[in-house]
Parts: C-alpha cells; sequence; structure tokens
C-alpha cells in the first residue's frame, strides 16, 4: 500500500501551538521533509525542523529542500522536481513522508510546491496549523477583523504603487515578508496617513518576541516579522 504525504502545519514558533493531530503524525512517520533556506551558499536553520524538534521520537529520514530566496523561480522549480521525486519514491514504498511548515501549509507555504508535484497519483493529508496572523493578533491583543470588516494579506515585497494600491481597498491589513522591505511599507503608510494605526510584531510566539508601533520598529527588520493594520469595532 502506498504512503500518504502529509503537509504538517507546525505554527508560528512556539512547540506548544503545534497542533495534538500534527504532533501525533510527527511522532510516528517515518521520512521529514523541510525548507533549509539558504544564505551566502550556507544552509541557516530551518525553523519548522526546530519547531519539531520537541515532538520527534526516534531515527527519521531528514530530506532538507535548499531553497535561494530569490525572485526567480527557476533554480526553485528544478530543486522542487527532485525533492518531489524523492518523496514519491518512499511513498511508493509504502513509507509515510511529512513535509514540516512553519505556520500554516497553505498559506504562503513552501508545501504547495510538493503538492501541486504529486497530489494526482498519491493520498495527500494537509494539516491545517496557527498562522502567523493569528499569532501576531494574539501577541498584540488585537482584534483582526470585526462586524462587517475585511483583511487584506499583502506581501510587502510587492513594489511601493502595488502595496498603496492594495491598502487604499482595504480596511484591515496584514502585511508579510518584511526584511528590508520595511523601509517601503512605513513611507507607503504615512503616505496614506495609517501609519498611527500599524503595529508591529517581530517573532510572534516565539523568543524574543517583540510588538511595537511601527513608527519604533528596526529599519531593517527580521524575516519573521509582520504588520497589522485594523481598526475594530467594538463598542
Ligand atoms: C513565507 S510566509 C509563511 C507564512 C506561514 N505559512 C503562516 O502560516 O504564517 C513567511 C512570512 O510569514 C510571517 N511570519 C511567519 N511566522 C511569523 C512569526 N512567528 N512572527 C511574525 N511573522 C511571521 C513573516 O512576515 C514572514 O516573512
Amino acid at each position: 500500500m502506498s504512503g500518504v504525504l502529509y503537509g504538517l502545519g507546525l505554527g508560528p514558533g512556539d512547540p506548544n501551538l503545534v497542533t495534538i493531530k500534527a504532533a501525533a503524525i510527527l511522532r510516528h512517520v517515518p521520512v521529514i521533509v523541510y525548507v533549509t533556506p539558504m544564505r551566502n551558499d550556507k544552509p541557516t536553520v530551518s525553523l519548522a525542523r526546530s519547531i519539531a524538534t520537541p515532538h520527534l521520537i526516534g531515527e527519521k529520514k531528514e530530506i532538507s529542500i535548499p531553497i535561494v530566496m530569490v525572485s526567480d523561480p527557476t533554480s526553485g522549480r528544478q530543486i522542487y522536481d527532485e525533492v518531489s521525486n524523492e518523496i514519491s519514491g518512499y511513498l511508493e514504498s509504502g513509507q509515510n513522508v511529512a513535509v514540516l511548515c512553519e505556520g500554516d501549509p497553505l498559506l504562503y507555504g513552501s508545501f504547495m510546491y510538493v503538492l501541486d508535484r504529486l497530489k494526482d497519483n498519491h493520498t495527500v493529508l494537509t494539516v491545517p496549523g496557527v498562522s502567523s496572523l493569528s499569532a501576531a493578533a494574539a501577541a498584540a491583543n488585537l482584534p483582526l477583523v470585526t462586524r462587517n470588516q475585511s483583511l487584506a494579506i499583502i506581501p510587502a515585497t510587492l513594489s511601493e504603487d502595488e502595496i498603496k494600491a492594495r491598502l487604499q481597498v482595504s480596511g484591515s491589513a496584514a502585511i508579510l515578508k518584511l526584511g528590508p522591505n520595511i523601509t517601503k511599507v512605513k513611507k507607503v503608510l504615512g503616505d496614506l496617513g495609517r501609519l498611527q494605526r500599524a503595529i508591529y510584531i517581530e517573532r510572534a510566539s516565539m523568543e524574543g518576541e517583540k510588538v511595537l508601533p511601527l513608527s519604533d520598529a528596526p529599519d531593517n527588520a527580521p524575516y519573521f516579522s509582520i504588520i497589522l493594520i485594523t481598526n475594530a469595532e467594538t463598542d
């Protein structure tokens, strides 16, 4: 019998936010796969692998996906083709495989590239995880949306004009993928007169978590940081 491919959401960083279902799968799955971001040709720490650590029992086969963070998707495509073939081999031999994902697997998660390549020929079970949006809102004790409001999710990697256009049609917004893009986002929010309402949350649920008014945030934010601009109606 073929194995099952799990897309395992492991939450935003705190291992206590791993769901009971994901923890149970982690204990027994023989093969785990995770993205290792490459920086200056060297592998950095995989956050998903770190979150999983206290939940793993015994020896596992580990497959790391070395991903260079560049906008050109060509090299990533080739790596995902190779890794998906390797995963397919384990599934066909009857072994279950879990792709470990920070946050939720289907919210800007790299699991979707493996899912897309393998879903037609294998059994796939996606286990949702606590997303960075929920963790950031919780860290700031900030209602995300109330009543008839809607929420835009905006990547800070977009151009200044595109971020502005999307914010102009959004009541509330979460801006992800900050890093050095935070300067651009601060400028746009300043131009729109929305800087005062913007909250910066760094490393939500992790050691070193910070919640600050965006005006006090650093000019080169870490990768695991997010901005929330909300306008809850709680009266
Ligand atoms: C590629 S997306 C992955 C999102 C993830 N799958 C989720 O469900 O939240 C990475 C971005 O999510 C945000 N993020 C993820 N975890 C975070 C955390 N613990 N604290 C703050 N932001 C986080 C950051 O904006 C980061 O650049």
